[in-house]
């Protein structure tokens, strides 16, 4: 049976709450999303025939800012994962302390099967559907698993369309002619970086000696390979939905990029050097390595296959990877997990600074960029991983505590409306 999502969710906040001893009163209503959206939209296709698919948004909490989350064009989305993910995004922006709520959209969409043409006026059908819903102090959304700038860009016109002059600020992970960031692409993937770099140097290791492999080579994956590999990591295993590929001595991940960034190349069709070896993903995720990455989908280390989990370490970089049961045998074997919340918050990070830069009309460059993500993500690090000594628990249960703190505290001196 497939592991509900959003239960999962409620479980990690629930467990958290009863570790600080908050009153359920207190944080009840976050265990509700605010608003919910259901959108369906009917598209013509090439050939002249009409399909219709489903759409959602997800707006968790606005408590302490606009939405913000992105949008996901998968075959699987349902309504359920992006509550989770709505949720997950609440308590992201709550823990890594920028001014936003949590929010998410989807649409039900093998996003494969569409010509460019079909993505774009399916895009622009999407958002003219969620149009009460967004805007730049009201929900911002972003780049997800399926979408990309291409994608943003065009959020960004047809909301201004309808407005009658350009918002920039209403969708963030555009291309930077149209108002992106520099450095928003690898944000997410610099952000892991950042993080493994700070839990080494806690663990007395060097990244120099450490084994890394990596589920998923999209934005969130390959940005995290490419900076890790630069920073000196050996990476001795990658997949993409296609399988994967292994190589005890580390693969070559700049010729693995380049091949993936040209138009819709997989894995599988990648001409493999001699010493590699391909893989499943099954079998990737129980590598033997220092670090895993699970950077594809939710749901992949469960209670079916965390026995075969080998890695010391795990760094979330996809949303809600593992499930909570999975989470705590693996708590008990000692592997030490950083959760997505903190892991992957790169992302969201840089979208904070695009926001900024577009509602300010100023351009930062990348220098200006990379540093206020490190320092806004050190900071972070340091809350959870001191907040998981004082509480004595995983650092998911401390990045939770951080956040639910920041949460419950904006929300008591706010006051309950009416
Ligand atoms: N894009 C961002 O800025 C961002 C930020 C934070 C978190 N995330 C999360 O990271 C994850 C990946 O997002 P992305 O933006 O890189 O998506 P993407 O669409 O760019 O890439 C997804 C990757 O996963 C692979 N994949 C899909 N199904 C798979 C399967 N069953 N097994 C193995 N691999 C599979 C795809 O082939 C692709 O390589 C998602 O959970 C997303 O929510 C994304």
């Amino acid at each position: 049976m497939k592991e509900n999502q959003y239960e999962n969710f409620i479980r990690f906040m629930d467990h958290a709450a009863e570790i600080i001893g908050l009153p359920y009163d207190e944080y009840v209503s976050l265990r509700y999303p605010e608003r919910e959206l259901k959108v369906s939209l009917p598209l013509r296709m090439d050939d002249n025939s009409i399909q219709v698919f489903e759409g959602y948004r997800v707006q968790h909490s606005t408590l302490i800012g606009p939405g913000k989350g992105g949008i996901r064009f998968h075959k699987d989305v349902e309504l359920d994962d992006v509550k989770a993910l709505a949720a997950m995004m609440t308590f992201k922006c709550a823990m890594v302390n920028i001014p936003f709520g949590g929010a998410k959209g989807g649409i039900r969409v093998d996003v494969s099967k569409l010509s460019m043409n079909e993505k774009e006026r399916l895009t622009r059908r999407y958002t003219s559907a969620i149009l009460p819903l967004i805007g730049p102090d009201k929900d911002i959304p972003a780049p997800d698993v399926g979408t990309n700038p291409q994608i943003m860009n065009w959020i960004m016109d047809t909301y201004s369309m309808t407005k009658g002059y350009t918002v920039r600020s209403v969708v963030t992970g555009k291309d930077i002619e149209v108002g992106g960031s520099l450095g928003r692409n690898e944000a997410t993937g610099k952000g892991i970086m950042f993080i493994i770099l700070q839990l080494l140097k806690k663990m007395d290791m060097d990244i120099t000696n450490t084994t890394i492999a990596i589920q998923g080579m999209g934005n969130v994956g390959s940005s995290a390979a490419r900076s890790l590999y630069e920073a000196g990591a050996k990476i001795i295993a990658v997949s993409d939905v296609s399988g994967g590929l292994y190589n005890e001595n580390g693969l070559d991940i700049n010729d693995i990029s380049a091949f993936l960034d040209q138009g819709r190349n997989l894995l599988s069709d990648y001409p493999q050097k001699p010493d590699d070896k391909r893989i499943t993903n099954q079998e990737l995720l129980a590598t033997e390595c220092d670090i895993l990455i699970p950077a594809a989908l939710q749901n992949q280390i469960t209670s079916k296959n965390v026995d075969t989990v080998k890695a010391k370490i795990i760094v979330e970089g996809a949303n809600g990877p593992i499930s909570d049961r999975a989470d705590a045998i693996l708590y008990q074997r000692g592997v030490t997990v950083v959760p997505d919340i903190l892991a992957n918050s790169g992302g969201v990070i840089v979208s904070y600074c695009e926001w900024v830069q577009n509602i300010q009309a100023h351009m930062w460059s990348e220098k200006e960029v990379y540093a206020t993500l490190e320092r806004i993500l050190r900071k972070a690090f340091n809350q959870a991983y001191k907040s998981s000594k004082e509480y004595e628990c995983s650092m998911r249960y401390g990045a939770y505590i951080v956040a639910l703190k920041k949460l419950t505290g904006t929300l008591k001196k706010r006051g309950l409306y009416p």
